[in-house]
């Protein structure tokens, strides 16, 4: 069998046409999306209509689920999906409204990373024309990596920095968001974590630059300039144009990517009542290498 997939004009990322993922994929079928994921690094399926129980089966098959830490966020019924949405029940917010500010990667600041991430578009704001808003963009960092010179890839081979989700929720208070206090319980389950910045794939043995804009606190053993620097110059790097691929959302798009050689960003160019609504399931990942 031949799975339909069309890659996308940019350094990652592709769709897979003909699959109904309402209907458990046969194993073959799965095997060759596996396969693709872990080519591609973003994989788009349209057209979905899937409800939590089918999003969670799907997910299951790459293995374990992680239950996302900031809690207040997840599926009052199902713990394992995370609710990203701008919606407000009275003067709560349902889901995680600003998932993505930040360039970043999911749950790098844990001491176990994600593997990946599977989002599900329900509702997705548009302007007045029906444009779409909120697009995510995706940023290939084994691409990036790729292109380093060799003296920037000796001098940051050893390297490890403090990856940190405290970091992320002091840049968003820095930036107005009063409401994105942590609490205890968040501390404790999510220390800082410290990772070598330079990770090798456990399947696809690519090497990528592994730091990010909003998680990354500072690059260690080096002295503070310098750290900062470096830190800002390989977040820059990876997230320039060449290494991008923007993702316009409609309903139904179900986009999985993989944690290890990416990062992403989510625009927040629409509010309320233009209405956001997508659930996320989230792959648990093996200790980084
Ligand atoms: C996420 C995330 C971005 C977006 O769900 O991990 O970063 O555009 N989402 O919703
Ligand atoms: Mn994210």
């Amino acid at each position: 069998m031949t799975l339909n997939v069309r890659t996308f004009d940019a350094a990652l990322g592709a769709e897979v046409r003909d699959v109904d993922l309402s209907n458990p994929p046969d194993d073959e079928t799965f095997a060759a999306i596996e396969e693709a994921y872990n080519e591609h690094s973003v994989l788009l399926f349209r057209e979905q209509s899937i409800d939590e129980v089918q999003h969670l089966a799907f997910s299951r098959r790459f293995g374990d689920l992680e239950v996302h830490v900031l809690d207040q966020y997840l599926h009052p019924e199902h713990p394992e999906i995370l609710i990203v949405s701008n919606v407000m029940d009275g003067d709560r917010h349902v889901g995680i409204y600003d998932a993505g500010r930040y360039w970043h990667t999911d749950l790098s600041y844990m001491a176990v990373p994600s593997r990946g991430s599977l989002l599900y578009a329900i509702e997705v704001p548009h302007d007045e024309d029906g444009k779409p808003l909120g697009d995510t963009l995706f940023a290939s960092t084994s691409a990036a990596y790729d292109a380093l010179s060799d003296s920037m890839k000796s001098r940051i081979a050893d390297l490890k920095a403090e990856f940190s989700l405290a970091n992320r929720h002091a840049k968003l208070i820095a930036d107005g968001d009063a409401n994105a206090e942590l609490e205890d319980r968040h501390h404790d389950r999510a220390p800082p974590a410290v990772h070598k910045i330079v990770r090798t794939h456990p399947i696809t043995g690519r090497k990528s630059i592994y730091v990010n804009e909003g998680q990354t606190a500072r690059i260690l053993d080096l002295p503070e300039d310098e750290a900062r620097d470096l830190l800002e110059k390989l977040c820059t790097h990876c997230t320039k144009p060449e290494f991008v691929y923007r993702h316009k959302w409609r309903p139904g798009d179900l986009l999985m990517w993989d944690n290890i050689p990416t990062q992403h960003l989510a625009i927040c160019d629409y509010a309320l009542p233009q209405r956001r609504y997508l659930h996320r399931t989230t792959l648990r990942g093996t200790p980084p290498q």
